[in-house]
């Protein structure tokens, strides 16, 4: 059943509290736990959580300071934390095999060297990671800098963080799961259905993470109205780019700048989705405009400095594949294999990887743990300025060539992953090890 849309306030996801706080370090401790979350309203629905909450709760880390997650298990299967974005050692990077076992705790080490940025952590335990985090384990990680604080931008409760996914929930109200993107028709932003959300009649910075664990997205206003694109997966972009249109894959973040001001009191826009959607989730999320405000925010027209990029040393080349008989997935032919090593860098190189989905209509896209990489093109196509800055991950549509510039110049090395994010695929094994040497 589908839930009639804008009946349910959005929630702003809890921020997390720290249980410690020295002049390097917040520890925060954040159990897996299994509990229950009011999706439906008046329906309690078994969900898995991060802290008891649906979406988890938000971390907010600063750039160059110690966040430490401590992290007991208390539910039935093995967990993994994996911190999307982060620049961290592999010890504490939450790979497929690296286990707490249920009844076990561990504690994750982020030192955060790196510029401010949306990110998220999620489960990776190979196999069930689909599961897990489909039930419900994810949740934002917000690293801020001193660069961004310099700017203008909208800040405070004018700051929103907004996770879009997709679930298909059984006449009981609890979550149905299996590896089938057509099962999943209800739209939640922030854990709750298609709701709506009263704003000021001023600037706000949406940060829009799409938590699907297949669906695309693509955002556009219900007017067809613009917005301002200021950042993208690993951080600002070097100038804002105006837009109508938002396309994000499962993992892929974007913040947006919308100007509410534009609308009058007592008036409503939506956030719509443009890829295929079905009549019943098209529209996403209503924004109210109920009063005016004060907007002392503004978008400057430059935002960062991007680093340096390098000449490219050498091409590396990867296909996606799928077998759709037999629901398995592979990298350039191969099943994920914890025992092998798929590819292996020196750290420091920079190198250009093309990466090619092989299939004519399911589309995938590219993550690779531990760096940001650049766009080059799509089939040829330069990227937009919203695709041009920091990425993680790449969206590859059907038999589309995707290539990046991938500098892998953090100072760890050992073992990583890359894989497909449609995380449902990576589950089934669409995914590969990099070993970075010294
Ligand atoms: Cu968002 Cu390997 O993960
Ligand atoms: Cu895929």
């Amino acid at each position: 059943p589908i839930v009639t849309p804008f009946r349910t306030a959005m929630p702003i996801p809890p921020v997390a509290r720290p249980v410690s706080v020295t002049s390097t370090t917040d520890t925060y401790s954040i159990p897996v736990t299994q509990t229950t979350a009011e999706i439906i309203p008046g329906v309690r629905t078994p969900v898995l959580t991060y802290g008891g909450s649906f979406p988890g709760p938000t971390i907010k880390a600063r750039s160059g300071r110690r966040v430490v997650v401590k992290q007991p298990n208390r539910i039935t299967t093995g967990t993994s934390m994996h911190l999307h974005g982060a620049v961290v050692d592999p010890a504490n990077d939450g790979g497929p095999m690296d286990l707490i076992t249920p009844g076990g705790q561990r504690t994750y080490t982020y030192p955060n060297p790196q510029v401010a940025a949306t990110l998220w952590y999620h489960d990776h335990a190979h196999h069930m990671e689909a599961e897990h985090v489909y039930r419900g384990m994810s949740g934002f990680y917000l690293i801020s800098d001193d660069n961004e604080d310099a700017l203008p931008l909208p800040r405070g409760t004018y700051d929103v963080p907004i996770v879009v996914r997709d679930i298909g929930l059984n006449p009981d109200g609890t979550l149905f799961f299996d590896h089938n993107f057509d099962t999943r028709p209800q739209i939640l932003v922030n854990g709750k259905p298609q709701p709506y959300f009263q704003v000021a009649a001023r600037k706000y910075r949406l940060r829009i993470l799409n938590g699907s664990n297949q669906r695309p997205f693509e955002f556009r206003l219900s007017d067809g109205g613009e917005f301002t694109q200021i950042a993208s997966d690993r951080g600002l972009l070097p100038a804002p780019y105006t837009t109508t249109t938002l396309p994000l894959s499962p993992a892929e973040r974007a913040d947006i700048v919308v100007d509410f001001s534009r609308y009058p009191v007592g008036s409503s826009v939506v956030l719509e989705n443009a890829y295929f959607p079905e009549p019943s989730n098209k529209e996403i999320l209503r924004f109210d405009v109920v009063r005016s405000a004060y907007d002392p925010s503004s978008v400057p027209a430059r935002l960062a400095t991007l680093p340096p990029t390098a000449a490219p040393t050498q091409t590396r080349n990867y296909t996606l594949d799928f077998d759709v008989q037999t629901g398995a997935g592979s990298i350039s032919g191969k099943t994920w294999d914890e025992q092998r090593v798929d590819t292996t860098v020196r750290q420091g190189d920079t190198e250009v990887w093309e990466i090619k989905n092989t299939h004519p209509f399911i589309p995938h896209n590219f993550h690779i743990h531990l760096v940001d990489f650049r766009i080059l093109d799509i089939d040829g196509k330069p990227p937009t300025p919203g695709d041009a800055g920091l990425k993680d991950t790449v969206r590859i549509g059907p038999g589309e060539t995707a290539r990046i510039l991938v500098h892998f110049d953090f100072p760890y090395s050992g073992r990583y992953y890359y894989h497909c994010h449609l995380i449902d695929h990576s589950s089934m094994g669409m995914m590969a090890n990099l070993e970075i040497t010294r």
